[in-house]
């Protein structure tokens, strides 16, 4: 959401003010932000460089000695980051490419340099555009063939810089200059790779971008680079990987298509009311190694290094439940470098239609010197590599199941070259574990599902989507929790809870229903006054008599990439980036530096990690989410979480669930089967909150399968708290859309919401005909009162869930409060 007028208006100036040096830097942050932490940058710069994806590499990189020209104006006015909340960071710097360059001790033809400087300055980006109007790219400098062959002179590499940003309510589109190259793209790689016997394509990008151009220059682009957007040290860890200085390891976490069209999702993306899953589990590379390998350009999980690595399974432990694989990587280049191991694993053909190959461990080495070897241990748990038989077709309905049949086990270095290592043999259906029907499509559609010719080969069926059965009604009357009888105010504080001189429920007994509504609601307006200036709202103590109880305000700010304040902050690497590092530890440090930031800056919950599948390329969001794969997105989100937690403060995962696009967000509905649901769209919150426990969880805007996400009972209820154990917060994506509860309607809006166990609005303004920052709305209170309305009990549920957060945060926020 915009948070002040200068955002609104979509000025990011002053995130476009390049750095020339590392000495530059320094007293950058001392005049802006003494705060700052210098070894935050320093692990920032690190990930940046580890999840940059070499994607092609004949020799050319790294460059290394050679006299370097450097053309595209994005070696300038480079995208650091996307747009929107999980870009709009107060940055003290952000280094450019070409600045990264130099430092890294390259030599870059001055002359060319000087004339791209000089034009940026003069040429500088127009940011005037509305929210969600930003530009995807910036016009090219104008330059001859001429001029480019006299670069060729004086240089023997050149290095062609493309840049790309998408963002919040601003989708990537199918136009030359977002996700096709503009004209006079082209126009400069064809000089540039008629002049230049080596040329280097550096793709500065947030989202996938078409690449087929790729072919038409064959040999003549010798190395192309993903960059994504790696925050204020991206460019200069990508200068250090094109140097050599850092090593390459990233690895693609989406499958790069051919043409757009190849990408099954294309037919029903971006529709404004509704749009039907009708690849279903077949998200990504699940779709291309089934049905269309030929389809792809780079296969998800690929990505090249400076070195080579041989790839043994050196040992095998395998018993019913699991296998345990022993892989040994050595080094056998010549250049230090890390690498991924990854596992997947296929499945029979049955009932129901299985992807060729699912990803279900990875692990990544630490940095090898040639000639050196690292072990590493993954284990493959058989039951996940079950199926969710949402309509029956097993037999078994509502079950995770794995039916009888062998079920290959693939070890390599991406999805296509991963080579059989092992199997398991199921012998009869086995039920892996007996669910309930949660958020099933009430309108019909046909998915796509695995058919076989004749010679056995993979072909695309279709089948009716099984569509809901379940009633809510039933369900929601049979789990309402029983009241606390209240007691009225017996001056116990939350301090008495903390230190178990009095139970939890004692101390909800006392709140009266005006103060348990208050807790189901955040401060009226983001930049609340009870937290720090430009945060992005308060929950909690958001009233005198709840303060007084002990209730401590606790702040959220924004996000992903840093934190989204009125002061300095450091601006890391988006989702996109981290994710492609593969490296889990070291995402864990980075967001440990980052929760230590938090606490230095006043935030007690980052509304991150943005953990959507990236369902198709032209997601807008993208950048700040991880990946087309649940288990890559789950384990980056964990790791996220875990380092956020580790100092005490709180992560909040969002957008739960299936925000996959940024289209109508707040309207649109996901259309869904319950199986991708749970296979794909809810498998990485799954796997993140059972490792990392987060605190607090956002719902997304959209709606899923005809229910707004803040309103899913059957999600948030039964699936989340019920299923997974989970026992935080959560919180509405900022404001909600107006509803009754269609099964209860003596329940609307706040009430409707409480009911789902969805548990603050935030902010907690309303929209009332007093305009939307009023406090007043009387939704929850009047259920209350009603015949068939929400209950205490449920009510006191949320007020619990809420205060268990803010005993958690209270020694941060008493730490901040003996400070301030
Ligand atoms: C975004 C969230 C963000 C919130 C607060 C919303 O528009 O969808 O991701 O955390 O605003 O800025």
């Amino acid at each position: 959401m915009p948070l002040d007028p200068a955002i609104e208006s979509g000025d990011r100036s002053h995130t476009l003010a390049p750095v020339e040096s590392v000495a530059q830097i320094s007293t950058l942050l001392l005049d802006t932000d003494p705060t700052l932490d210098p070894a935050l940058a320093r692990t920032a710069r690190q990930a940046a460089a580890e999840g940059v994806v070499l994607l092609r590499n004949d020799g050319t990189l790294p460059l290394e000695g050679h006299r370097v020209a450097v053309f595209g104006r994005v070696q300038i006015d480079w995208f650091a980051v996307g747009y929107g909340s999980g870009g709009d960071v107060k940055v003290p710097y952000i280094w450019n490419l070409l600045a990264g360059l130099r430092d890294a001790g390259i030599q870059v033809d001055g002359e060319l340099a000087d004339r791209y400087a000089s034009w940026a300055a003069t040429h500088r980006p127009t940011f005037t555009a509305t929210w969600g109007q930003w530009p995807h790219h910036f016009p090219e400098m104008p330059i001859s063939a001429g001029d480019v062959a006299a670069a060729a002179l004086r240089a023997d590499t050149a290095v062609v810089a493309i840049g790309r940003a998408a963002g919040e309510a601003r989708e990537s589109v199918l136009e030359p200059g977002s996700y096709y190259l503009t004209a006079d793209e082209r126009a400069l790689l064809d000089a540039v790779t008629d002049a230049f016997a080596h040329t280097v394509v550096v793709l500065d990008a947030g989202n996938v971008m078409d690449l087929s151009w790729l072919a038409d220059y064959d040999r003549r682009i010798g190395a192309v680079l993903y960059a994504w957007q790696g925050g204020m040290e991206g460019a200069r860890a990508v200068a250090g990987v094109l140097a050599g200085e850092l090593a390459p390891s990233g690895k693609l976490t989406d499958t790069i298509a051919r043409r757009y069209t190849d990408y099954p999702s294309a037919p029903n993306f971006g529709h404004p009311d509704a749009n039907e899953y009708v690849e279903d589990v077949f998200v990504g590379y699940r779709y291309f190694e089934t049905f269309a390998p030929e389809r792809v350009l780079f296969p998800f999980g690929y990505g090249l290094g400076y070195t080579t690595f041989a790839v043994t399974v050196v040992d095998q432990e395998k018993d019913a439940a699991s296998l345990r694989l022993t892989v040994e990587v050595t080094n056998t280049g010549s250049r230090a470098g890390k690498e991924v191991v990854q596992v997947y694993a296929g499945g029979p053909d049955g009932a129901l239609g299985k992807p060729a190959r699912a990803l279900v461990a990875f692990a990544k080495t630490a940095l090898l010197q040639p000639g050196e070897r690292e072990r590493l241990e993954l284990t493959v748990r058989r039951d996940h590599l079950a199926s969710y038989d949402d309509g029956g077709a097993t037999g078994h309905r509502s079950c995770w199941v794995l039916e009888p049949g062998e079920y290959p086990v693939f070890v390599g270095t991406d999805v296509r070259s991963a080579a059989q290592v092992a199997a398991f043999h199921v012998a009869d259906l086995h039920v892996v574990r007996r669910l309930t029907e949660v958020a099933a499509p009430v309108v019909p559609f046909e998915r796509l599902t695995l058919g076989r010719e004749v010679d056995g080969s993979a072909v695309i069926a279709r089948e009716p989507v099984p569509t809901a059965t379940a009633l809510r009604r039933d369900r929601i009357t049979a789990g309402l929790p029983r009241e606390i009888t209240p007691t009225g105010d017996r001056g116990i504080g939350l301090d008495a809870v903390g230190s178990g001189a009095a139970s939890l429920d004692e101390f909800i007994a006392q709140l009266s229903d005006d103060e348990l509504a208050l807790l189901a609601r955040g401060d009226v307006t983001m930049h609340s006054p009870l937290g720090a200036p430009g945060n992005a709202g308060v929950l909690g103590g958001v009233s005198e008599s709840l303060r007084a109880k002990g209730v401590p305000p606790i702040t959220t700010t924004d996000g992903p990439s840093g934190l989204r304040l009125s002061a300095y902050a450091s601006l890391l690497p988006s989702g996109t980036a981290l994710a492609s590092t593969w490296n889990t530890d070291l995402v864990r440090e980075l967001a440990a530096l980052h929760g230590e930031e938090m606490l230095r800056k006043g935030s007690d919950v980052l509304l991150s990690p943005g953990m959507n599948i990236h369902r198709d390329p032209l997601c807008g969001r993208n950048f700040e989410y991880f990946s087309e794969d649940p288990v890559v997105t789950g384990s980056i989100a964990a790791a996220v979480v875990g380092g956020v937690q580790s100092v005490g403060v709180s992560a909040c995962p969002k957008h739960f669930a299936a925000n996959n696009q940024e289209t109508n967000r707040t309207r649109n509905d996901s259309r869904v089967s319950e199986r991708a649901l749970r296979e794909i769209y809810l498998r990485g919150f799954e796997i993140c909150i059972r490792e990392a426990k987060p605190k607090t969880l956002m719902t997304s805007y959209n709606q899923i399968n005809g229910v707004w996400a803040h309103y899913h009972h059957d999600l948030v209820t039964t699936v989340l708290r019920d299923e997974w154990g989970y026992e935080g917060v959560v919180i509405t994506d900022w404001w909600m859309e107006d509803a009754v509860d269609p099964d209860f309607p003596a329940l609307r809006d706040n009430a409707y919401r409480v009911r789902a166990q969805v548990d603050v609005l935030m902010p907690g303004g309303v929209k009332t005909e007093a305009g939307p920052q009023s406090y007043a709305d009387d939704t929850i209170l009047e259920s209350l009162a009603a015949d068939d309305g929400l209950t205490r009990g449920e009510l006191q549920r949320t007020a619990g869930n809420v205060l268990r957060l803010a005993l958690a945060l209270k020694p941060v926020v008493a730490a901040r409060t003996l400070e301030g």
